[in-house]
């Protein structure tokens, strides 16, 4: 472990390992694991199979985005219920959709520092175990009944209660600034943006295709363990249940709008869906890989966060992260070998495309003169995204930094640009190196 708190000029970041649970519908096989535990099950495994022993771990860094009221610290439960010892520190982190790249970003710079050598960063989501509410007032009745004196008072602190305040509240996947849905705000920049239903089907389309054909190729087999199914443990969850090798341009536009029956153009098959997994990377310095004799999957180059008002287009922000990651990796759009955006809606995806190629947009939005560029289609998402993977919010960064990675190894590419949307008008990017770059 280090013990040197310096920072030291030089180090890079390495990838040398991942993992990622299958990511399953919510609802589905992993309904009684809870983000702790599918955290848990994960970071052993990887811990298993990094070839790293224990002992050489610095520190966890985990995030989970709608964290049970139960477990105020998922990083620190994650380490307490894996092979790793018990001193190995932990934080938890989150930047809603983009938590576990902010946790990956976090062990990066840590390893920069000279603070430590061996991190796992990651994040786990199960939407299936989301905490649900008592609403206000009988929340506030609780407490009231809980000071009264007399049974009396008890009674009298539930008898201002209608039956409507005793409905449970599902957490919403509103702003609480704005009111918005996440679905509404992408309805909303497919209108400001004029991007159609056909283009965002086609987008949803390609994105299944691409996934089933990189699990038909088994390029996924070494990224993703499998978890065996509670409660009898009998059955095995081996492959992501959401992506669907027989969807078509037709079945596709069969469906109905859902954020805006009557005029709008995002369905269920364009959006991504909610689901429960788990995901995560080990970060090492270069120098204490190769100490170890381990051949890094790539490097972590350089990275950028950006936001913008939610009132505005809420899921923009990788048009104003991306510049800034690609300015401090001294790189050009050009220059990138794979880009793999992270696919909340397709409508957010093809608008952040256009910010991408738009000379108005750099020049009003970024007070740049010039635009980033066009994205080959050829590049992007190549092996599908979140539509068609699955979006456990904690851990859909982890899952684009290790597939990149992998595919830019396959491809020999120097170069990836990764992005993210999130919650809040947050955008982030990251630029990835090649394991010879
Ligand atoms: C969009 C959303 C509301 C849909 O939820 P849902 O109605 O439970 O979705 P389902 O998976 O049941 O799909 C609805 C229907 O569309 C069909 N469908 C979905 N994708 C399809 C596809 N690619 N091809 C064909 N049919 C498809 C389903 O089979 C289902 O049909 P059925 O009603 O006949 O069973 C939900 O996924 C959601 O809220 N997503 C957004 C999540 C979000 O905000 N993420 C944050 C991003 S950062």
């Amino acid at each position: 472990m280090s013990v040197n708190g310096a920072s030291r000029a030089g180090r890079r970041a390495a990838v040398v390992a991942g993992l990622r649970t299958p990511f399953v519908r919510s609802g589905g096989d992993f309904r009684s694991l809870s983000a702790v535990e599918l955290g848990a099950t994960l970071v052993n495994e990887l811990v298993a199979r990094s070839g790293i022993p224990p002992d050489e771990y610095d520190g966890v860094v985990f995030g989970q985005v709608v964290p049970s009221p139960l477990v105020s610290l998922i990083a620190r439960e994650v380490v307490l219920r894996t092979q790793l010892p018990k001193d190995v520190a932990a934080h938890t982190v989150s930047r809603a959709c983009a938590t576990s790249i902010q946790a990956a970003t976090d062990a990066a710079d840590q390893i920069v520092l000279g603070h430590g050598d061996v991190f796992v960063a990651g994040g786990a989501e199960s939407l299936s175990d989301a905490p649900i509410f008592a609403s206000r007032p009988l929340a506030q009745a609780i407490v009231d009944a809980s000071r009264a004196k007399s049974i009396v008072d008890k009674a009298r602190a539930f008898a201002r209660l209608s039956a409507r305040d005793l409905a449970p509240v599902p957490p919403a996947l509103k702003e609480p600034t704005t009111g918005l849905t996440m679905g509404e705000s992408a309805e909303k920049m497919a209108q400001l943006n004029g991007i159609a239903r056909e283009a965002q089907d086609a987008f949803a389309l390609s994105s299944h295709r691409r996934a089933a054909a990189a699990w038909a190729e088994g390029k996924f087999d070494g990224e993703v363990m499998h978890v065996p199914v509670p409660p009898r443990y009998e059955r095995v969850a081996a492959k992501d249940n959401i992506v669907r090798e027989d969807t078509s341009a037709d079945a596709l536009a069969q469906l109905r709008p859902v954020f805006d029956r009557r005029y709008g153009t995002v369905t269920a098959g364009n959006s991504s869906p909610l689901t429960d997994g788990a995901g995560a990377i080990v970060l090492v310095s270069e120098e204490k890989a190769e100490a170890l004799g381990l051949r890094p999957l790539g490097y972590l180059r350089s990275y950028a966060y950006a936001a913008l008002d939610p009132a505005d287009q809420l899921l923009m922000g990788p048009a104003y992260a991306a510049p800034v990651a690609l300015e401090r990796a001294g790189l050009a759009l050009a220059d990138m070998d794979l880009v793999d955006m992270h696919e909340a809606f397709a409508a957010q995806v093809l608008s952040n495309l256009k910010a991408f190629a738009s000379r108005k947009f750099a020049e009003e939005e970024l007070g740049r003169s010039a635009p980033l560029g066009e994205v080959d289609p050829a590049k992007l998402n190549v092996n599908g995204g979140s539509i068609a993977l699955g979006h456990p919010f904690a851990a859909t960064g982890a899952r684009m930094i290790l597939q990149t990675l992998r595919e830019l190894g396959r491809r020999k590419g120097a170069h990836a640009l990764l992005t993210v949307c999130a919650a809040g008008g947050i955008g982030a990017a990251v630029v990835l190196d090649g394991p010879d770059a």
